[in-house]
């Protein structure tokens, strides 16, 4: 018989394990959420390209013209493109002044989902149900899903849009736990286990650069990674159009051939094969573990070269979350290396983030030589 698996391709009783605890929705912070929320928030929860990112997604899975929407867990920014007009968006959340700052909500709504998990909305009532950045307070999720399929029409869109930053205090016990791999699968277990969705999908995106102005951006994270798992409600009409998954914004296609030429070139054009960047002298560590055989390397040090930006997800498919490359060539044999990191700061002059070589996923076929 065949086993069935997560959207990522493993087995769930995995995922499931990490509820089974009784402190599985615990959170450090058990006062009422009223009180935690009383004081307005009105901050970016994410980099302005994150931002773009979900903008782009709702836009793409959107395709009903005057949709009735629902954002839940609502703040002052829906997160919705200007090209999106609702017929009605109802926010619901738990402050009113951020709720008053948002002027796309046509209707807003107090309403503490941990307290009680019942929407007040009659059944089939959205087109759409949105929730941004929130996922990871709800200390009766499943319950909250159920309630999302009762109101939502069917063939209603129920998209859940998470990252990996939170508030602490009142964040579960679990999501702070898991790995963002479980994470997505917490949330579609969320999704199969209220019973009322058709299959969940998923649309992840990270590595592209953090922008300089971001107030984060020394701590050479990436920008903050994109994870949306969405499903139908079940019994939508056939002939209706299907919801279309836009392109990963951070993923090109690795061009194998032209970066083998490009890299037989590179110890005379000191030009990175992966992006044409010029290449800069990286002073060798005295690391004990690796013996590079030279005094210096040459380096890329584009941030947003398409091998860096590859890099964070080809390495979180490979169970390396937060970890990606920077390409290096070595000025004595031409051949190319790479070099882990964990943050784009890592390799400032001698200093190696992680100090391991990764493996290689889209190496060149040919011309490369992997130390
Ligand atoms: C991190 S903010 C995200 C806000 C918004 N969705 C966004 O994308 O900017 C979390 C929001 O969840 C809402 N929230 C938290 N706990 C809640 C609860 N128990 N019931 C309803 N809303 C809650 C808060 O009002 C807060 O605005």
């Amino acid at each position: 018989m065949k086993v069935p698996r997560t959207l990522l391709g493993s087995d769930p009783r995995f995922v499931r394990h990490l509820l089974a605890g009784p402190d599985a929705f615990r959170r450090a912070d058990e006062g009422p959420d009223p009180r935690f929320y009383e004081k307005p928030r009105k901050v970016a929860h994410l980099d302005a390209t994150a931002l773009a990112t979900v903008e782009t997604l709702v836009g793409a899975l959107v395709w009903e013209r005057r949709p009735v929407m629902l954002d839940l867990m609502a703040s002052w920014d829906s997160h919705l493109p200007t090209s999106l007009s609702p017929a009605r968006l109802v926010g619901l959340g738990l402050n009113e002044e951020e709720l008053r700052a948002n002027a796309r909500l046509t209707e807003r709504v107090i309403h503490d989902l941990n307290a009680d998990p019942r929407l007040p909305f009659p059944p089939d009532s959205f087109d759409v149900v949105l929730n941004v950045v929130s996922v990871e307070y709800l200390t009766k999720p499943v319950e909250v899903f159920r309630e999302v399929g009762r109101v939502l029409k069917p063939g209603g869109l129920f998209l859940v849009v998470f990252s990996n930053r939170w508030f602490p205090p009142k964040v579960v016990r679990v999501w702070e736990e898991a790995s963002e791999r479980e994470r997505v699968e917490l949330v579609e277990l969320f999704f199969r286990d209220a019973g009322s969705f058709d299959e969940p999908r998923l649309f992840m995106s990270m590595g592209l650069p953090r922008p300089e102005s971001d107030r984060y951006w020394e701590t050479g994270a990436p920008s903050d990674p994109i994870f949306a798992v969405f499903a139908e409600k079940r019994g939508g009409g056939p002939g209706r159009p299907t919801r279309t998954v836009p392109p990963d914004p951070a993923w090109t296609e690795p061009d194998p051939v032209g970066v083998a030429e490009r890299l037989r070139q590179a110890l005379t054009t000191l030009r990175c094969p992966h992006c044409g960047h010029p290449l800069s002298r990286w002073a060798v560590p005295d690391d004990p573990c690796i013996d590079w055989d030279v005094e210096y390397l040459w380096i890329c040090f584009n941030d947003a070269c398409p091998f860096v930006v590859r890099g964070w997800r080809v390495l979180w498919e490979q169970g390396q979350e937060g970890h990606s490359y920077r390409f290096l060539l070595n000025p004595k044999t031409g051949g190319a290396t790479t070099v882990a990191i964990r943050g784009l700061h890592d390799l400032t002059p001698g200093i190696v983030g992680g100090g391991w070589v990764a493996v290689w996923k889209d190496r060149p076929p040919t011309g490369a030589s992997q130390k």
